[in-house]
């Protein structure tokens, strides 16, 4: 029986051809069927192995299988190309090029716990290029539940890795650029203002340690008493400028706010940087006192006349007194009472005179008031009026009554309205000093109008105006077309910084033979 030889070695195929009606023919048409059957089964295993086979070969991540010692048994494609191993070749030895076991190793733990392990790894593929891969592992059994071996499967993360320390780079990188950044930047939480994170320079600014500062309320950086204004600005504005800050020792600082919303890691923040501008606020202090001090002295001789006047009554009066006592005269009660009182309200005068000079003089922060503009003019004029008549300058006076508040430093305004006055007269000495005799009036109109928006002063004089050529540089520093000891040319300039910081605009106008005009805007002033 040859066909059942074949059927034993696995050639179910075979078929016996025994053609009888007897039993043989029955246990062959039986042996027939069971060979096919299992031919049938035999082949479906196969397939199975097969698509095992190739999954096992072709899963996209690197699959081996060890022993005990972390000799590889098998492994599949993406390990063979990858790391190419040599026929016998330890897990260590392939994957590293080691020649002894690594120190922390999942294999390892798994043929002594029987549980799965994972552990992140590097190396180098075969061509050099450092690799990474995370690797999980699990037991295999033999049907009495010893472990007979390991399977290390391992994903390679090079891509994710690559990608982690680009970010990584590019973070330290921004970290870097934030924490040298020379001015203070901070993030604030949009809703609480308090401080999220803020960079290096913030400590060599204000003193405070970050660690010090963060979680604490930006707000807390500002007066009391301002907190509440500066909570609505900050939210709502991109810039603020000259804000008071505090440091840590307690020092006032000037500084200039930008504020941008930000995207932050866990919602939208506030990004603001602050520079401290209490140096160059200093500088221009100064020099608007520098300025003032000149003013002073251009002023001078009109405010000898003017002190002039009061003394000269006084004198008159007491030269009236001594006489009359010498002549053991009597002065009558009335006479004396009419005396007294034109002394007094000479003296009240010239107090007046001395005091608004003394008050001028003064150095002061810059404070915005609500002002009228009206009474401003009217105080200038009182330190100057008196030069000006003298001079034969008459005051065209042309203001709009009930006009409406502004927003302003009263005492720096009335430095500006002297400054303008004064190169006024200097205006219309100049003209009438190279021809004494000529037509025409001596005169400085003052008007005032306003708008929906704004409020307009215009100063106005009948000097020799300014040529086009000039228009444009009068309000630089230290441009004057006056004789050495004349002018020192900050009037104007100081004048647009101070227009500047309550928010208004100057223009100088001049058409030919019309004199000079300087037009004055300021925003009014709403109710909140
Ligand atoms: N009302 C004016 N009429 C003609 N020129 C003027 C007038 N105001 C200013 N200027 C010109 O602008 C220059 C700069 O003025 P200013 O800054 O006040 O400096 P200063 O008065 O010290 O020269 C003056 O020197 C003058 O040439
Ligand atoms: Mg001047």
């Amino acid at each position: 029986m040859n066909e059942t030889r074949l059927i034993a070695n696995g050639e179910y195929f075979s078929q016996l051809e025994v053609d009888q009606e007897d039993e043989m023919g029955q246990l062959s048409a039986a042996i027939n069927k069971m060979s096919k059957k299992i031919g049938e089964k035999q082949q479906e295993l196969n397939k199975q192995r097969n698509e095992y086979q190739t999954l096992f070969e072709r899963v996209p991540c690197i699959i081996t299988v060890q022993d005990r010692n972390y000799r590889l048994i098998r492994y599949n494609r993406e390990f063979s190309q990858k790391f190419n191993p040599q026929p016998g070749d330890y897990c260590y030895a392939a994957y590293k090029g080691r020649n002894q076991k690594c120190a922390i190793c999942p294999v390892e733990r798994t043929f002594e716990d029987g549980l799965s392990h994972f552990s992140e790894e590097k190396g180098l593929n075969k061509d050099g290029s450092p690799t990474h891969w995370i690797v999980n592992t699990a037991p295999i059994k033999n049907q009495e539940g010893e472990i007979i071996a390991a399977m290390e499967m391992s994903l390679d993360v090079t891509h994710v890795k690559l990608l982690e320390e680009e970010l990584e780079k590019s973070e330290k990188k921004y970290s870097a650029i934030f924490d040298n950044i020379p001015n203070p930047v901070f993030v604030l939480d949009m809703e609480t203002l308090d401080i999220l994170d803020c960079n290096d320079s913030v400590e060599a600014v204000y003193g405070y340690k970050k660690d010090e500062i963060i979680q604490t309320s930006f707000l807390q950086l500002f007066r009391e008493e301002e907190r509440n204004h500066y909570q609505n600005l900050i939210k709502t504005s991109s810039v603020i400028n000259q804000a008071r800050h505090f440091n840590g020792s307690g020092d006032l600082l000037f500084v200039n706010i930008r504020i941008s919303p930000s995207d932050y890691p866990g919602g939208k923040a506030l990004l603001v940087t602050t520079s401290d501008v209490t140096k160059r606020l200093e500088a221009e202090q100064q020099l608007i006192q520098a300025s003032k001090m000149a003013t002073l002295g251009e002023m001078a001789t009109g405010v000898a006349h003017e002190l002039n006047q009061p003394l000269s009554v006084i004198k008159t009066a007491s030269r009236f007194f001594i006489r009359k006592i010498e002549r053991k005269e009597k002065i009558e009660d009335e006479i004396l009472f009419t005396m007294a009182t034109e002394i007094d309200s000479y003296v009240d005068r010239a107090t007046k005179i001395i005091n608004h000079m003394r008050q001028f003089s003064r150095q002061s922060d810059l404070t915005l008031e609500k002002v009228r503009i009206n009474d401003v003019l009217e105080r200038a004029l009182e330190i100057l009026g008196q030069q000006l008549k003298v001079r034969g300058i008459e005051v065209v006076w042309d203001l709009a009554p009930d006009l409406p508040q502004i927003l302003v430093d009263p005492d720096r305004l009335e430095q500006v309205f002297i400054n303008l006055l004064i190169n006024a007269r200097d205006a219309i000495d100049e003209k009438w000093q190279s021809q004494p005799h000529q037509k025409g009036e001596k005169k400085i109109t003052l008007k005032t109008s306003s708008d929906d928006n704004k409020i307009t002063v215009e100063v106005g004089d009948s000097g020799p105006g300014i040529p086009d050529s000039m228009l444009e540089r009068i309000f630089e520093p230290f441009y004057t077309t006056k004789k050495v000891g004349q002018g020192t040319g900050l009037g104007l300039s100081i004048s647009y910084g101070i227009v500047k910081d309550c928010k208004g605009s100057i223009q100088a106008v001049s058409k030919k033979n019309e004199g000079a005009r300087f037009i004055i805007k300021f925003p009014i002033a709403r109710e909140k």
